[in-house]
C-alpha cells in the first residue's frame, strides 16, 4: 500500500515542494541532484552545512511528514527492496546488507555501483534525506571478495595492544567507505562468559576489562570526530547488554546474574564505547533475568541513555522485534513495545511495508508517542548530518582501491603476528629452523576459508579458497628457505621417521552465531584427531596449530604434542602465522580467555577459583633466541683460574599465578665450561615445564644440569635454559657450579 501522509506537518512539504519547483525551473534543486556535488548556497536551512547540527535537525524535522519520520525508523535488507523504487515511495531511512546479502559479481566497484544507485533513490524524494547504509564489517570489510580480512576479535584480544584495534579499525572504515557503506555493525563489546556460545570469537575477551580496552576501535572506525574524514565510517556498540552472558552460553538466550553482575562485567565495555561517542548501540536478541533487552526500557532508555548519557541511537537486532512476543512475525504491539523501550531503528529487515503500516497504526493509536518518533529521528538525522551525508552523499571513489591494499594486508598480518599465543614449547621445539625438514598436516592448513572464520563471504563462512589472501601452508613454504623440504598432505597420509617436525594445523570449520553453539562436547572433530593419530605413529615431534574460535577441550591430546600454538582465526594473512613458527617473530600473544581443562568447565573465568589447563593471560615467549644478557652482575673474580660460571634469572613473561623465566650461564673463567649445575630457591614457586636443561627439585630448590644443547661454553660466552612455572618467581639468587 502506498504510503499516505496523515500528518498536519504537510504544509512544510508543500512549501518544500514549491521551493524545489522554484529552484527546478531556475536550475537549482532543493536536494543537490545525485550526480552533481552539492550546492554551494543551500536553498533551505537543513541543506547549510554551516549551521550548527542541532538547527538543521531542527530545521528538517518540522518540514518532515509523519511518512518521512516512519521511513527513517525503518531499516531494510538491500535483497528485500523490490522494487527500489520504495525506497523513495516510503521514506526508508536506512539499507542494511545482512551476512548473506551480496553484489554481483563481488568487488569493490560492484558494491559501490550498488551504494550509490540506492542513494541516488533516496535523493530523489522532496526532502532529498540520504538513506544510511549498514553492514557487518566485523573482521574486515568481510562481505566483499578481495577485501582484507582481518583476525577476529577473539585474536584483538590476545594481542593486548589497544592501539593495534584502533590501526585495524581504521583500516576497516577505508574499505567500507571505499564501497560508499557509511555503517559498521561492529565492534562487538561482548564480555564472553561461557566459551560454548557460538560467537565467542566475536567477544575480545572474558573479562570486562579487555572488551573496554579494545574500544579504541571505535575510534579507529568513526575518527576522532564522525564524519570528520572521508573515511569516517558510523560504528556500533553491540549487542547491548549481556549477550555474552547467557546460561550455558546459549545464543540469545538468558543472562541470568544479578544486576550487580550485569554492571560490573557487561556494561563497561558500553561505557567506554559511549565516552568514544559511538555513533550507534545494536540491543541483543539476549534477554536479562527472563526480560529481553528488545523490550527493556529500563536498560535501554534509562540506563543506556540516561545514565551512560548516549546521544546516537539505538537499532534494533535482525527481525528481533518479532521475537517478542513468542510468536512468528511481527505485531504493532511488539513494535510499540521496542520503540517505546528506546529502539530508533528498527532493522525489520524485510516485509517493510507491513512493518510501516503497523507503526503508523500505534502512532495513530497514540500507543508510540509522537515526541518518542521525534526523539529517535532526532537522533538518527543528528548522526547523519555530523557523517557528512547530505554533503557527501555518495561513494567517494578514491577510497576504493584501499580494499584489499597491500598496506591493509600488512596490518593484518601483522596483527596475526601479534595474536599468536604460544601455550606450549617443550625443550624449545619452537620455533621451526627454515631449513628443517617439515612435514604439514590437517584440515585447516590450506584453507583461507577456515582460518577466517564465520562472517566471511556470507554469514557462516565456509571452507575453502573463499577469498584471496595466503593459508597458514602458502606462508611456511614462502618462509622456508627450501619449499620441497615442506611437505604437505591434509591427513597427514605419507609422513614417516625422516622429518624434523610435522605442523598440525587443526581446528574448526567457520560458523556464526547460534550455529556455533556448543552444548555438548568442545574437543576436536574426528578428521582431526585421526590426523594427529597419524602424525605421533611416525615418531615425529608435533607442532600443533589451532585454527578456531574459542579454546577447545585438549587436554587429553597435549601430551603428545611438543608445542601448541592458539592461532584463532587469523584471516586472509596467514603467512601471519609462519612469521612466528619460523621465530622472524616471537609470540607474544595472551590468553583472552581461560583455557579449560574439560568441558565441564565452562564457564570457567578468571578469577573464579576454578583451576585452568592454561589461564587467563596465559602466554609464552621464545627463549631459544638470543637474549640480550641481562648483568649478571661483577664477576666474583675478574682473574679466577680454571672453570668459573654465574648465572642470572630473568622472568620474560607472567600472567596472574604463572610466569616465564630465562636463565643465563655465563662463562666467567678462563677455559671452555662443559658442565654446570645452577640452583636456586624457589620461594614457593613451581616450574611446570623446562627446556635446555634438566630439572631436579628438592627441598624448596630447584638445580638444573646442562644438557647437550647447550653445548660447550667458550670463556666469556653465555648458553641458557628456559621454564614455565607457578606462582611468582621471587627474587631467587641463581647459584652456579661449574663442572
Ligand atoms: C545478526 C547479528 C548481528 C548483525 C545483524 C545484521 O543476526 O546478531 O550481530 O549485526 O544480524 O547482520
Amino acid at each position: 500500500m502506498r504510503p499516505r501522509s496523515t500528518s498536519p506537518t504537510r504544509r512544510p512539504a508543500i512549501v518544500a515542494a514549491l521551493c524545489a519547483a522554484v529552484l527546478t525551473v531556475t536550475g537549482l534543486s532543493a536536494a543537490a541532484p545525485p550526480s552533481d556535488p552539492p550546492h554551494a548556497v543551500a536553498a533551505l536551512p537543513y541543506q547549510d552545512a554551516g549551521l550548527p547540527v542541532q538547527d538543521r535537525v531542527a530545521d528538517l524535522l518540522a518540514r518532515m511528514t509523519l511518512d518521512d519520520k516512519l521511513g527513517q525508523m525503518t531499516q531494510v535488507e538491500k535483497d528485500a527492496l523490490l522494487p527500489q523504487s520504495d525506497l523513495a515511495a516510503y521514506r526508508i531511512g536506512s539499507v542494511l546488507s545482512g551476512g548473506d546479502s551480496t553484489v554481483s559479481p563481488n568487488n569493490a566497484q560492484t558494491w559501490a555501483d550498488t551504494y550509490d544507485s540506492l542513494q541516488r533513490t533516496a535523493l530523489g524524494t522532496p526532502l532529498a534525506i540520504p538513506m544510511i547504509y549498514g553492514i557487518d564489517a566485523v573482521h574486515g570489510h568481510n562481505a566483499v571478495r578481495g577485501a582484507t580480512i582481518f583476525p577476529h576479535n577473539i585474536a584483538l584480544g590476545a594481542t593486548r595492544d589497544p592501539a593495534l584495534a584502533q590501526r585495524v579499525g581504521r583500516a576497516v572504515a577505508e574499505e567500507v567507505a571505499g564501497t560508499g557503506i557509511d555503517w559498521s555493525f561492529a565492534p562487538c563489546l561482548c564480555v564472553a562468559r561461557n566459551d560454548r556460545w557460538g560467537r565467542t570469537y566475536e567477544s575480545f575477551g572474558e573479562t570486562p576489562e579487555l572488551p573496554t580496552s579494545m574500544a579504541t576501535f571505535v575510534t579507529g572506525m568513526q575518527g576522532q570526530t564522525l564524519g570528520g574524514d572521508p573515511a569516517s565510517v558510523l560504528a556500533t556498540a553491540k549487542h547491548y547488554i549481556g549477550d555474552g552472558g547467557t546460561t550455558g552460553g546459549v545464543d540469545q538466550g538468558n543472562s541470568e546474574v544479578s544486576e550487580a553482575e550485569l554492571r560490573a562485567v557487561h556494561l563497561p565495555p558500553f561505557k567506554e564505547a559511549v565516552r568514544r561517542g559511538v555513533g550507534s548501540v545494536m540491543l541483543s536478541y539476549s534477554s536479562f533475568n527472563g526480560v529481553r533487552s528488545h523490550a527493556s526500557k529500563y536498560l535501554v532508555t534509562d540506563v543506556l541513555k540516561g545514565e551512560l548519557g548516549f546521544t546516537g541511537f539505538v537499532v534494533s537486532d535482525w527481525a528481533a522485534v518479532d521475537q517478542l512476543d513468542g510468536q512468528t512475525g511481527f505485531t504493532g504491539a511488539e513494535i510499540a513495545t521496542s520503540v517505546n523501550a528506546g529502539v530508533d531503528m528498527v532493522m525489520v529487515p524485510h516485509d517493510y511495508r507491513k512493518f510501516l503500516t503497523l507503526l503508523r497504526g500505534e502512532v495513530g493509536a497514540g500507543r508510540i508517542p509522537l515526541p518518542r518518533v521525534d526523539d529517535a529521528n532526532r537522533r538518527i538525522l543528528t548522526k547523519k548530518f555530523q557523517l557528512g551525508l547530505f554533503e557527501r552523499p555518495l561513494t567517494n571513489r578514491s577510497l576504493t582501491p584501499a580494499v584489499g591494499s597491500a598496506e591493509h594486508r600488512a596490518l593484518a598480518r601483522e596483527t596475526v603476528r601479534a595474536s599468536q599465543v604460544l601455550l606450549k614449547n617443550d625443550g624449545g621445539m619452537l620455533p621451526l629452523g627454515k631449513s628443517a625438514k617439515l612435514f604439514v598436516a590437517g584440515k585447516s592448513a590450506d584453507d583461507i576459508g577456515n582460518q577466517s572464520g564465520g562472517w566471511t563471504l556470507g554469514w557462516q563462512g565456509r571452507s575453502g579458497p573463499v577469498t584471496e589472501g595466503t593459508t597458514v601452508l602458502q606462508g611456511i613454504r614462502a618462509t622456508a628457505a627450501d619449499p620441497s623440504r615442506v611437505t604437505y598432505d591434509r591427513y597427514g597420509n605419507g609422513i614417516d621417521g625422516s622429518y624434523t617436525a610435522a605442523v598440525a594445523v587443526v581446528g574448526e570449520t567457520p560458523y556464526a552465531e547460534m550455529h556455533g553453539d556448543r552444548p555438548g562436547g568442545m574437543g576436536l572433530d574426528q578428521e582431526d584427531l585421526q590426523t594427529l593419530a597419524r602424525l605421533k605413529a611416525s615418531g615425529v615431534p608435533v607442532v600443533v596449530v589451532l585454527v578456531a574460535g574459542r579454546p577447545l577441550d585438549i587436554a587429553a591430546q597435549l601430551p603428545d604434542w611438543k608445542a601448541l600454538m592458539a592461532a584463532w582465526l587469523p584471516g586472509s594473512e596467514g603467512r601471519g602465522v609462519a612469521d612466528v613458527l619460523f621465530g622472524d617473530h616471537a609470540p607474544t600473544g595472551r590468553l583472552p580467555m581461560s583455557w579449560m581443562r574439560s568441558a565441564s568447565q565452562q564457564p570457567i573465568n578468571d578469577g573464579d577459583g576454578k583451576s585452568p589447563l592454561f589461564p587467563y593471560g596465559f602466554g609464552l615467549t621464545f627463549t631459544s633466541n638470543p637474549v640480550p644478557d641481562p648483568d649478571p652482575g661483577p664477576d666474583p673474580d675478574p682473574t679466577p683460574a680454571g672453570k668459573v660460571c654465574t648465572a642470572a634469572l630473568r622472568v620474560v613473561n607472567s600472567w596472574p599465578g604463572g610466569h616465564q623465566a630465562e636463565v643465563t650461564v655465563r662463562n666467567s673463567g678462563t677455559a671452555p665450561l662443559t658442565g654446570w649445575t645452577v640452583d636456586w630457591d624457589l620461594g614457593g614457586a613451581t616450574i611446570s615445564s623446562l627446556w635446555k636443561g634438566v630439572l631436579t627439585v628438592a627441598g624448596g630448590r630447584a638445580t638444573v644440569r646442562n644438557t647437550a644443547s647447550n653445548g660447550a661454553v667458550a670463556v666469556g660466552a653465555t648458553t641458557s635454559f628456559g621454564f614455565t612455572g607457578g606462582g611468582t618467581a621471587g627474587a631467587p639468587a641463581p647459584r652456579c657450579t661449574a663442572g
